[in-house]
């Protein structure tokens, strides 16, 4: 049985255009990492999940495939799994079939924002897996959490590829305090998050020798130039990937070349760049255990689980509201 409800906002382009002008405008600039994944960026972050140097999807991967059993035993034997930005599950199906094998698979959630890929996986899973119930969303996870609703089993939701680390801690704690106030007793979140190791390791996930994680960077540019008609010079910028020991994140940005105008057609906008002058394209937090279990406290959560790879390199941790 598949059900997918479609909530995708008429105004997604008024919304980028004003997103785009107050970043350009801001000092210093910055853009969105929403924009990055266009069909190209699709690809291209596909590409960078296969990098030798990218291991963070690797590690997730290896995570879930041994340990989904003691996941799922951990969070109480959920019923129904919930998946934030779900795109082709595929490492989803390492939970399902725990669950399935635990004799509890009922419902699976997916919430994406592409309506193709959402039916696309709906329909393969209930293959894969008879009987399947699958209520699936189409919206944006972020503004649209709150239409995730309760069918009254308990829930796992799972929130993977350290996408967490994305947002400003501000934002996190609010997302986070959002899930919160979605659960039930018997409700945990699966969160997937990078650890803190050494700078040229960070560094080097997000700077490969083939370049392929500077082109997906300077791809966010393209984008501008094809929704708002912005005529960026993609040659004219370079892929800047820095760790910030301080703030414990990767700071990831585009650095002009040279002194350069960019006209912004459809915001009726023109920006200058200094020669050098760097705008920031996304952050990616790295954790320690004890800086999450804060993290957690901070939105009314708490760790009750851990589970990392064999080298320690990154973990999947289980939460769940503080008891009353
Ligand atoms: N969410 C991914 C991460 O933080 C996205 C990502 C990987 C990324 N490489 C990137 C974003 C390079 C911008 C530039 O790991």
């Amino acid at each position: 049985m598949i059900a997918i409800e479609v909530h995708l906002d008429a105004d997604a382009a008024a919304a980028m255009a004003e997103d785009v002008r107050a970043g350009l405008s801001a000092s210093p600039k910055e853009l969105s990492p929403k924009y990055f994944y266009d069909e190209r960026g699709s690809q291209l972050f596909e590409r960078i999940t296969e990098l030798p140097e990218y291991y963070p999807t690797r590690r997730e991967r290896e995570v879930l495939a041994g340990r989904s059993a003691e996941i799922v035993a951990a969070a109480g034997g959920p019923g129904t799994l919930v998946e934030l930005g779900s795109g082709s599950a595929s490492k989803t199906r390492h939970l399902l079939s725990a669950m399935r094998d635990a004799g509890r698979l009922e419902t699976y959630v997916p919430v994406d924002i592409s309506e193709e890929i959402t039916h696309e996986t709906a329909r393969t899973l209930v293959e894969e897996y008879p009987g399947l119930h699958i209520r699936g969303l189409v919206c944006d996870f972020e503004t649209d959490l709150e239409r995730i609703h309760s069918d009254g089993e308990d829930r796992l939701l799972a929130f993977l590829g350290g996408t967490i680390g994305n947002l400003y801690p501000g934002e996190r704690r609010e997302f986070l305090t959002r899930i919160a106030a979605l659960f039930g007793p018997g409700d945990h979140l699966l969160l997937g998050t990078d650890l803190i190791k050494e700078t040229a390791r960070l560094e080097a996930a997000y700077d490969d020798a083939a370049g392929v994680t500077a082109e997906f960077n300077k791809n966010v540019l393209a984008v501008l130039n094809r929704e708002l008609g912005a005529d960026f010079d993609l040659d004219a910028f370079e892929h800047v990937a820095r760790y910030d020991a301080r703030e414990e994140r990767m700071d990831i940005r585009l650095r002009s070349l040279a002194e350069q105008t960019v006209r912004i057609a459809d915001l009726g906008m023109t920006v200058e760049f200094a020669a050098g002058e760097e705008m920031r394209t996304e952050i990616s937090a790295k954790f320690t255990r004890e800086r999450l279990e804060c993290v957690y406290a901070e939105a009314g959560l708490e760790m009750r689980g851990w589970f990392t790879d064999a080298a320690g390199d990154y973990a999947l941790s289980l939460a769940r509201p503080i008891p009353a």
